[in-house]
């Protein structure tokens, strides 16, 4: 007859070693505590905020393309500093995110790689073009807007090196939705019957895509439920994407401007804005490659990162120097 200890090999040992970490990993994430970068976590866990975070830091990234694009453009000075100082601070959330990433054992080069073999995902709203500077005032109001109701329960993510990046994030970003709302209402209360068509218009074309930035209906989103027990998660896309719904209506209404959705009308009942279907077919298609600019946007940043590269060489070079002559120094000393 088998003994127990018989059958207890190297391998059993390290899964019941695995199942008494695991039993101990639970239990912190229950007792609502921060998991640290050092601390014992399961693989996939590890793999989940890997790619949840470094998706994060390419939205960052590339969101600064649509606006960046009207820098030069922009109609006053003020707006122009407003701008640069925004499309700024998303560099700094990218770089942030990209540190907070590698605590987890994966390098900034594997992530870029990703990103810019196409492999990696950013948040699909930046593949849509900005055709007029009312654009620039709607991305803050409405996708600065989504970005801060996606991010705001992030500063609570189980993950502690997220969870804190998140909290400066937040502010910026409240900033960022701020300065596109006063830019519009400026547009609505002393622009031209033009100015006030041009932001009527802006609205129509981002509205729907705003809607699909929480990600598809609970239904559809099978990683969703892991990542809540996990703490990752706080609240679910349909929930975030009704909180969005009820927030903005009001400042819609105060803006002037119509939401393009016949269906959308308040529920006494449940306290709540009802909203029509959202086209996720047409998610699915910009998700998978083929929005209107997923293509240019991707180039564009192909292209950065390989005329950066003299820049990144020279730096290299720079430290090896340094390092040369540090060590030289020692050894005089010596
Ligand atoms: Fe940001
Ligand atoms: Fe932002």
């Amino acid at each position: 007859m088998y003994t127990q200890a018989m059958s207890v090999g190297p391998q059993d040992a390290a899964a019941a070693e695995n199942t008494e970490l695991m039993a101990t990993f639970d239990a912190r994430i229950d007792a609502g505590e921060f998991i640290e970068a050092k601390d014992w976590m399961p693989e996939h866990y590890r793999k989940t905020l890997v790619r949840q975070i470094s998706q994060h830091a390419h939205s960052e990234i590339v969101g600064m393309l649509p606006e960046g694009n009207w820098i030069t453009r922009a109609p006053t000075l003020k707006r122009k500093a407003i701008l640069l100082a925004k499309v700024q601070d998303e560099a700094g959330h990218g770089l942030y995110l990209y540190s907070a990433a590698e605590t987890l054992g994966t390098s900034r080069d594997q992530m870029l790689a990703a990103l810019h073999s196409g492999k990696a995902k950013y948040s699909s709203i930046f593949n849509y073009p900005t055709t007029s500077w009312a654009d620039v005032g709607v991305i803050g109001w409405l996708v600065d807007g989504a970005a801060i109701m996606n991010q705001v329960p992030l500063c609570r993510c189980s993950y502690a090196p997220y969870a804190r990046a998140m909290v400066r994030v937040c502010r910026e970003e409240s900033f960022h939705q701020r300065q596109g709302y006063e830019s519009l209402l400026t547009l609505m209360r002393e622009g031209t019957a033009a100015q006030k068509a041009m932001v009527q218009d802006a609205v129509d074309r981002w509205w729907w895509p705003s809607l699909m930035m929480f990600g598809p209906p609970d239904d559809a989103s099978p990683n969703s439920e892991q990542s809540i027990r996990w703490g990752i998660k706080r609240i679910t896309n349909d929930q975030l994407r009704q909180k969005f719904v009820d927030a903005t209506v009001p400042q819609a209404e105060i803006l002037g401007v119509t939401l393009p959705d016949p269906l959308l009308k308040w529920n006494a009942g449940r306290e709540s804005y009802d909203f029509g279907p959202i086209d996720w077919n047409e998610f699915w298609r910009v998700v998978n490659g083929e929005g209107p600019l997923n293509r240019e946007r991707l180039g564009t940043r192909v292209k950065a990162w390989n005329d950066g590269a003299w820049v990144r060489d020279a730096a290299l070079a720079h430290a090896r120097k340094q390092a040369a002559k540090k060590e030289a120094a020692k050894k005089e000393a010596a």
